[in-house]
């Protein structure tokens, strides 16, 4: 990027990001999520680093952060409540440190301890206590002033209206001195004392509100962020009081008392919040050293999930609260503290590039190429893009910034396109006029989303047909990857999925990568599969439209017409040959579509020899087992995450009672299980009135 480009970059960024900050902190709608905003303030702040020439008093990277709501009284901070600087590596946390040496020299003759603490996801708040009385309670505001909610405040049953007032033997019991008790009592009896810390909702009440909200035709919560911040802004304190909220304490002012002179070290502060009838967070430790604020750090990102609240990251502390002092504020927030984040799930970037692929079927599919990025703990520089439709639903060009987001272990995809922060030189995405592998003409059928390339012996298809024969969700052969399969295509050892039952040891060994240990585990895994479900089989044999869901209808019905334990591929041919069209569209869940697709794919000659082939070799096919279950007939769609299992745990227990699972939502569907943060389609169910079951609900159902 030249400066000209760069000039323009910035001015941008700078207008892109004050719109969401204003959208969010004024209005408490979330327009972006934090994360893409967070990436987007960083490209500005390496890009104003590189061009400090173009850095301005109203960059969003020269504030403190924050608004005054006009609606409630100001309230001026006895101390600024700061902010905090981030770090996301550990390589940013020794710089943190090594910083800090050099500015306070003595702390390199010391082993320093670290407090160590969750970040809480919520929204910051400042409780003024005189003579032991909850007076007033404040937002953060700009740092310097706030707004007073000390109302809606009042609604926390978890925030003390009174101080609790420890016995001596308590204080002494967390290290205080009989000097230091008779001040700290001097303070509760007389003065003030402040305790700051964070406004949180639970995420246990945040899906049972969405859920009323849901039922009731209500804007649902963004986030549990969200439902803090909007209601402590609500003029009503009912709303605030409806809303559940709780308050964890993670620092205490004592009256005009500098840090460190009655309380020593942060974790005896922490344990002070308690004795006064706060709550804290019971998961918060000591770190020794670095490496044990990296195991903490790494702890927390992994079991996060399983914590009551959202957290973004760990607030790193020293313990030592003379060194508070002595190590003071820089810029806009404390040297003597740091926020370790989390590896953000959404973050912004460029498109390069679209490639196209070319699936099983024939269908092109768009790729898109990305600057790399690095997106919760890992570079991404490619997701899928679906579809044509995809791309102009999204709105997408060459050259544009984009957020992406990788939630869990999914694959990245690309959220939306930032238009504001285009400059014309963006190029329109058109879809190749010619199979990229082949060469053959690409077509589009008349209504259908996907362009498709129609050469039977195009070789990107053999390939991915034959890949997807092996994969997981269909014939699940382990160790026959797409890698392996390229492999035995290119040595003219695969020509069809039957072949995969002729290998044998002396075809494969001499091959590249191919051990004596490795062949005999391929060979058996295939040998296993010798005997295989129906439905597993026939949704391994790709027939357009045909899936997993879809795959087990038609294997019930085939069955249905057998008997015995085996199914010769044959006679399963046979069978399916007996079934017209109509038949076919008489079952359930089989439009007309599908039901074309399953005449024409067994009446293809190609058809009959491959089943004469699979019989040749040994397959044999087994009917389902008859599904019985207090679910039967019944069908589900999942949305948004649960907490206590995951998407594929509760599919299984489904199917397990004999119900259905399906990706779409119709007026048809008897159940929606909602998760958190739920998508779209919590939308379309509301307005077809389909139920909606909350995770209780759902798991008492299919216990
Ligand atoms: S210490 C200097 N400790 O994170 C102000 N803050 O990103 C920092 N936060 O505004 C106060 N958990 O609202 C501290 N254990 C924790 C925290 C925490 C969450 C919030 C706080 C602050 C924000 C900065």
């Amino acid at each position: 990027m030249n400066k000209i480009e760069a000039k323009l970059r910035i001015e941008k960024l700078k207008q892109e990001i004050d719109y969401h900050r204003r959208e969010y902190h004024v209005f408490d709608r979330e327009t972006i999520s934090p994360a893409a905003l967070d990436s987007l303030k960083n490209e500005l702040f390496s890009l104003e680093n590189e061009y400090p020439e173009f850095i301005s008093a109203d960059s969003p990277t020269q504030r403190v952060g924050g608004e005054v709501l006009d609606k409630f009284k100001k309230v001026e901070h006895s101390r600024p409540m700061i902010s905090l600087y981030d770090a996301f590596s550990e390589d940013d946390m020794r710089d943190w440190v090594k910083r800090n040496e050099n500015y306070l020299p003595s702390l390199l003759n010391k082993k320093n301890s670290y407090y160590c603490e969750l970040k809480l996801d919520g929204l910051a708040a400042n409780l003024r206590y005189e003579k032991g009385l909850f007076i007033q309670g404040a937002t953060r505001g700009n740092g310097k002033v706030g707004e007073d909610i000390t109302l809606n405040l009042r609604t926390i049953e978890s925030l003390p209206l009174n101080l609790h007032r420890p016995e001596e033997k308590e204080l002494k019991a967390i290290g205080f001195s009989a000097a230091d008790i008779s001040l700290f009592y001097e303070l509760l009896d007389e003065s003030t004392i402040e305790v700051r810390g964070e406004i949180i909702m639970l995420k246990e009440t945040f899906k049972e509100l969405n859920l009323k909200y849901a039922q009731a035709g209500k804007p649902l919560l963004a986030n549990t962020r969200n439902g803090a911040a909007g209601s402590l802004r609500q003029l009503d304190p009912k709303i605030a009081a409806e809303r559940k909220l709780h308050f964890f304490a993670y620092d205490i002012i004592l009256g005009n008392y500098e840090r460190g002179e009655i309380l020593h070290n942060r974790a005896q502060a922490d344990l002070l919040v308690e004795l006064l009838g706060f709550k804290r967070v019971k998961n918060n430790k000591i770190g020794a050293g670095l490496d044990e604020v990296f195991s903490f750090q790494k702890k927390w990102e992994k079991q996060k999930e399983s914590l009551p609240f959202f957290i973004d990251g760990v607030v790193v502390k020293y313990d030592d609260l003379d060194l508070w002092n002595q190590l003071g504020v820089v810029g806009k927030a404390p040297r003597y503290m740091m926020a370790y984040k989390f590896s953000a799930e959404q973050a912004t970037t460029k498109l390069l590039d679209v490639v196209w692929q070319v699936g099983r079927t024939g269908v092109l599919t768009p790729t898109a190429i990305l600057e790399p990025v690095n997106l919760g703990g890992v570079t991404v520089a490619r997701s899928t893009l679906h579809n044509l439709d995809e791309i102009r639903r999204l709105d997408l060009f060459l050259g544009d910034t984009v957020i992406v987001e990788r939630a869990g272990d999914v694959i990245p995809k690309i959220v939306s396109v930032l238009t504001n922060l285009r400059i014309g030189k963006e190029k329109k995405i058109t879809v190749p006029t010619h199979c990229p592998r082949c060469d053959a003409e690409i077509s589009k059928e008349e209504g259908a989303v996907a362009y498709r390339c129609l050469n039977k012996n195009c070789y990107a298809i053999s390939l991915r047909k034959l890949s997807h024969f092996a994969s997981k969700g269909a014939m699940d052969i382990e160790g026959l990857g797409p890698r392996i399969v390229e492999t035995l295509v290119t040595e003219g050892l695969l020509e069809d999925a039957a072949d995969i039952f002729r290998l044998r040891a002396e075809d494969l060994l001499g091959l590249e990568g191919f051990g004596d240990k490795k062949i005999a585990k391929l060979l058996a895994a295939i040998n296993e599969r010798r005997s295989v479900a129906l439905s597993r089989f026939i949704f391994a044999l790709g027939i357009l439209h045909i899936g997993e869901e879809s795959a087990q209808t038609i294997a019930l019905e085939l069955s249905s017409r057998l008997k015995g334990e085996l199914i010769k591929p044959s006679v399963l041919l046979k069978t399916a040959l007996s079934i017209n069209f109509e038949a076919w569209t008489n079952l359930n869940d089989i439009g007309q579509v599908v039901a074309q697709s399953l005449v024409d794919y067994f009446n293809f000659k190609e058809t009959e020899s491959l089943m004469l082939k699979f019989e040749q070799f040994g397959l044999n096919l087994l009917p389902p087992l008859s599904t019985s279950g207090h679910l039967e007939g019944k069908s589900f769609v999942l949305t948004g995450s649960l907490l206590s299992l995951t998407r594929q745990e509760a599919k299984d227990k489904i199917k397990a009672k004999g119900g259905k699972t399906k990706e779409s939502v119709s007026a048809l569907l008897d159940y929606l299980v909602l998760g958190v943060e739920p998508g779209s389609k919590l939308e379309t169910a509301r307005k077809l009135g389909v139920k909606i079951l909350s995770e209780e609900d759902f798991l008492k159902l299919v216990q």
